[in-house]
């Protein structure tokens, strides 16, 4: 916090910045938002699903510590008619003027250049996408994307053109301990949003059931570097880059890993404080007719290794037999916010128990 508040004061230019989200996870970003920078935004809004809008006073690096955001964008707006106009001497010369700055805020020197916009294949933004590179001796890339990457998108409130320029040279969601992509990882923005849900007592034991590449539980330790936490999944090649993902974010000293069924996890009952899940989905990893019998097991499971102020935290796509097993649980929903995953809908699921639960 001390850092955030020595550099957050190194420029005292207000600007308006677009920040990408995860839809279903806003809530999450406003609240992050506020609580490490505080009075230094201002005019906050959602203005579609998975974006806010809102004003800084700092410099823009600073707003990297956000972990609930994919990426940051600084917008500039552009009086212009149509983005053929970029083209244009003066517009141009802006244009490369913003451009070079961003660069030279970034942590490395970047080599390729993406643009994205409604129509990026046209013409006009192949030309646009040409000559910026020429202009800053950077590659076009493949993907589209870039590690010097703009958006150029029509002006809601007026007649003009809004340029958005990513301030960090990589998304803010990729993170540097992600060691190998693994089918199945969690997004990192809603891994951190899931240890957002409730309160917990200083060195809370935290179990991840199902933790597949830790994805969750480093997010928890990078924020409470005082819990002790559990992983614990039935796949070894999982648990193992679980393991160099915790090496890689510094957090071995916090998190064990256990190569064990979560139904019937090595641990004491009535031993922690706070439980995720992110249960398979049956698409990419185990199917329903598995979870059939997986899910009644979990909730179970979870329910013994709980106390009574345990908050268990559940992401999962399979809503129908989700909703049915808890019938049939001790566990009740206190929250529940659907997202949007590549088009996947999955529920995020935070549960507390019924008081009048029985405890085998
Ligand atoms: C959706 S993935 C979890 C992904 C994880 N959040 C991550 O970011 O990598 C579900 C995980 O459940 C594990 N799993 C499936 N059945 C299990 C069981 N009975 N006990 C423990 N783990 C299980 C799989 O091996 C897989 O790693």
């Amino acid at each position: 916090m001390a850092l955030i508040a020595s550099i957050k004061h190194m420029t005292s230019d207000i600007a308006e910045y677009e920040a990408e989200t995860i839809p279903g996870i806003e809530t999450f970003a406003l609240d992050e938002l506020y609580r490490l920078y505080g009075r230094e935004v201002s005019q906050v809004r959602q203005t579609r699903p998975g974006f806010l809008r809102f004003r800084y006073r700092g410099a823009p690096q600073t707003l990297s510590l956000l972990r609930s955001i994919i990426a940051i964008y600084r917008i500039h707006c552009f009086s212009i008619p149509r983005p053929r106009a970029l083209l244009g001497h003066e517009h141009f010369t802006r244009l490369t003027m913003i451009l070079r700055q961003t660069a030279a805020s970034f942590n490395i020197v970047p080599e390729t250049l993406g643009i994205g916009a409604a129509g990026s294949q046209s013409s006009v933004f192949r030309r646009l996408r040409l000559e910026l590179s020429a202009a800053l001796a950077l590659q076009p890339a493949d993907d589209g994307k870039g590690e010097l990457f703009l958006r150029l998108i029509r002006q809601a409130d007026g007649p003009g053109w809004e340029l958005l320029v990513r301030t960090t040279a990589q998304p803010l969601s990729k993170r540097g301990y992600r060691v190998a992509d693994v089918p199945g990882a969690l997004n990192a923005t809603v891994a951190f949003a899931m240890t957002c849900c409730g309160s917990l007592p200083h060195k809370a034991r935290v179990v991840n059931l199902c933790s597949g590449s830790s994805t969750i539980l480093i997010e928890h330790s990078l924020t409470r570097a005082a819990d002790s936490l559990f992983g614990v999944d039935t796949c070894g090649d999982m648990l193992n880059i679980g393991r160099r993902n915790t090496r890689a974010a510094g957090m071995s000293a916090a998190i064990g890993h256990l190569l064990a069924d979560a139904r019937r996890a090595p641990l004491p009952s009535r031993s922690v404080d706070r439980l995720y899940a992110d249960l398979p989905f049956g698409h990419h990893i185990g199917s329903h007719q598995d979870n059939l019998k997986l899910y009644p097991a979990i909730l179970q499971e979870a329910q013994r290794l709980a106390q009574a102020h345990t908050t268990f935290v559940v992401l999962t796509h399979e809503v129908k037999l989700m909703k049915r097993c808890l019938g049939n649980s001790a566990w009740q929903i206190t929250d529940e916010t659907v997202i949007n995953l590549r088009g996947l809908h999955p529920r995020l699921f935070v549960l507390n128990q019924n008081s009048a639960r029985i405890v085998k």
